[in-house]
């Protein structure tokens, strides 16, 4: 059963807690992306984890690999239940973040999930700065069969490529999917998006969704209602 994860994409960390308290009971997740964690920093995450949710921390490490492994030992460390670093990296960086995961985490642990992001889900044909550049989602599963042969745990994708990227790395390698909407939502500045059923239909593990909810008039009703359309057919 596909898991729903809240971006809390908050200028400050009171912000994000209310926000996350009232989200509490309703949600598994909560992510913490840059604007937060640059302003809130590692405290909020136990704060977080102290109110129940399983955490994502979203910081998308892009780096040479000893600052990965070191960032990705760290975030281990804190607790976090799931890190991303960018698939770009290739494979002495994504085996470094590996490595550090294993480091950070306590003897009989669990260690966080590694994913990888592929491409944007706000990147759309064209909008990467390289000539000649492949579409998007080839892109996207290319680089999705890279981070399964450097044995990291899954990508982050849109949902319109997480079922190749699942018929090409099987059903364990998981598809967690930002850019959704649902039907009654604009795209922002989104581009490669799909409603919550699509994204279940399509094999999503995890559906990440920030604005439909957190701008809601009840976040709370948005994320019933958008539990509601990953119970539905697409
Ligand atoms: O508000 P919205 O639902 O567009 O939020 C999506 C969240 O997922 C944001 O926090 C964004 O940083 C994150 N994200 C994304 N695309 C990726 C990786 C992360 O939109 N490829």
């Amino acid at each position: 059963m596909a898991e729903l994860v809240v971006a809390l994409d908050f200028k400050d960390g009171a912000s994000a807690l209310d926000m996350a308290r009232s989200l509490r009971g309703a949600v598994p997740w909560v992510k913490v992306g840059l604007e937060l964690f640059t302003a809130a920093g590692p405290t909020l995450i136990g704060e977080l984890k102290g109110l129940g949710f399983k955490v994502f921390l979203d910081l998308k490490f892009f780096d040479i690999p000893n600052t990965v492994q070191g960032a990705v030992r760290s975030a281990a460390r804190l607790g976090v239940d799931m890190v991303n670093i960018h698939a770009l990296g290739g494979e002495r960086m994504a085996c470094a973040a590996m490595a550090g995961c294993a480091e950070g985490t306590e003897p009989g642990g669990v260690p966080p999930l590694v994913l990888a992001v592929t491409m944007l889900t706000s990147m759309a044909a064209g909008d990467l700065p390289v000539e000649g550049a492949p579409d998007p989602s080839e892109m996207a599963l290319d680089l999705a069969v890279k981070a399964k042969q450097y044995g990291l745990n899954g990508v982050v994708c849109s949902g319109l490529e997480v079922a190749a990227v699942k018929s090409a790395c099987g059903p364990e390698f998981i598809g967690l999917t930002p850019g959704i909407r649902p039907t009654s939502s604009g795209e922002d500045d989104q581009r490669r998006v799909v409603t919550p059923a699509a994204a279940v239909a399509s094999g999503s593990d995890y559906l990440v969704v920030g604005r439909p909810i957190t701008g809601a008039a009840s976040p709370k009703a948005a994320v019933l209602a958008i539990i509601e359309e990953m119970q539905s057919p697409a």
